[in-house]
């Protein structure tokens, strides 16, 4: 597959490491320079409000001011996402139901996905009197305007299926040398108008052929073969199977069989010198993509963090915006990212070494 063009910000804090760009920036001034249309998959980890002690968790006054500002971003993620497009929001399981609804206005919330995380630990006092958390939420949609493109494209694409049925009594009409209004007339029925029409096409009933056979043959008794001499199974059995689903692009999921749960099973990363405090593992986002994207698809992590999402698009062949504001997080990210461009996904199973976690 032809990679697309990358959006260039020509910025000299841009790293580019093969198909992948990550930008050391604001996810605000770095959204509104990505084309529309442009992005497979969005696929994010944003700040979830108040559960680090980091700065970048805390910049919002108010849960509204941190709602407010999610909101923006995500109208931003709907803009640069294809109508065929996936996307992912990580969150946690306070923020589940309001970050779920201020995406609902723009996308449809397809799944509430959890990532468990088997070796999750109580870790504050308070924590000692509900139950610990053993999960991170994930919100998994698509845009709004998806299931009606679909059933437009799925209706183009019928129209199409069955338009070599549709020509066959176009053409028997012709030779009966009938306008369709006078067919209509003499037939004594208006439906008869959907046997010759693109839109809303049908075939006659059974019942309903005969009776269309005999007022076009009365009109030409002499044409040769006789009008509609076809029988009516042949041309039923025909039309059935023009009105398949037909295949026309549709978002990508290719679940592995068996493994098409919204409850994602992956230990965290292991503790290390460069463990981002909100670190996600690589094996994680594998899954993810390995679903919802193809090789040469374009991601979109606009809070790349160490670039775990980076990591898992080089080693499947996907392309893929990262933005990072920190400065230490973004050099991170790019050193990883950079080692994972120098092996190959089985090595790094194999390797199983901090680079992956
Ligand atoms: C939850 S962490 C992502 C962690 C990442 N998934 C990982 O495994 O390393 C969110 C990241 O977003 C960054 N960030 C916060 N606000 C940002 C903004 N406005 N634009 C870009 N990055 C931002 C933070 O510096 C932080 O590294």
């Amino acid at each position: 597959m032809k990679p697309r063009e990358i959006v260039q910000l020509g910025a000299a804090s841009t790293a580019t490491i093969g198909d992948i760009v990550v930008y050391r920036g604001k996810a605000e001034d770095v959204l509104p320079t990505i084309a529309d249309d442009s992005v497979d998959c969005v696929l994010t980890d944003p700040p979830y409000y108040r559960v680090l002690p980091d700065d970048w968790d805390r910049q919002w006054p108010s849960r509204g001011a941190y709602l407010s500002w999610l909101r923006e971003i995500a109208e931003q993620w709907h803009r640069v996402l294809t109508v065929r497009g996936s996307l992912y929001v990580f969150c946690s399981p306070a923020m589940m139901l309001p970050v779920g609804s201020l995406l609902s206005e723009r996308f449809n919330v397809l799944n509430l996905c959890r990532w468990q995380k088997p070796d999750a630990r109580s870790s504050s006092p308070e924590d000692q009197r509900r139950w610990h958390e053993g999960w991170e939420g994930c919100i998994f949609a698509e845009p709004l305007s998806a299931r009606a493109h679909l059933s437009t494209a799925m209706d183009r694409a019928r129209g199409a299926q069955t338009e070599a049925v549709r020509q066959y009594f176009r053409s028997e009409l012709v030779r009966s040398g009938l306008s369709q209004a006078e067919l209509i007339r003499s037939f004594g029925a208006k439906v008869a108008s959907h046997y010759f029409q693109r839109s809303q096409f049908m075939i006659p009933t059974a019942e309903r052929y005969v009776q269309l056979r005999e007022v076009m043959r009365a009109a030409a008794p002499d044409a040769e073969p006789p009008i509609l001499d076809r029988s009516y199974e042949e041309i039923s059995a025909e039309f059935e199977e023009a009105l398949q689903i037909p295949d026309v692009p549709r978002r990508t999921f290719q679940a592995r069989s068996g493994d098409s749960s919204d409850l994602w099973t992956f230990s965290s990363c292991r503790e290390r010198e460069d463990r981002h405090p909100a670190a996600k593992p690589v094996p994680l986002f594998w899954h993810i993509l390995e679903t919802s994207t193809r090789p040469g698809d374009l991601v979109l992590d606009t809070f790349a963090g160490a670039a775990p999402v980076g990591v898992a698009c080089v080693n499947l062949g996907r392309r893929a915006i990262l933005v990072e504001q920190d400065p230490h997080w973004h050099a991170v990210g790019v050193r990883r990212i950079e080692a994972a461009h120098a092996l190959e996904r089985r090595e790094m199973i194999a390797v199983r070494g901090p680079l992956f976690e």
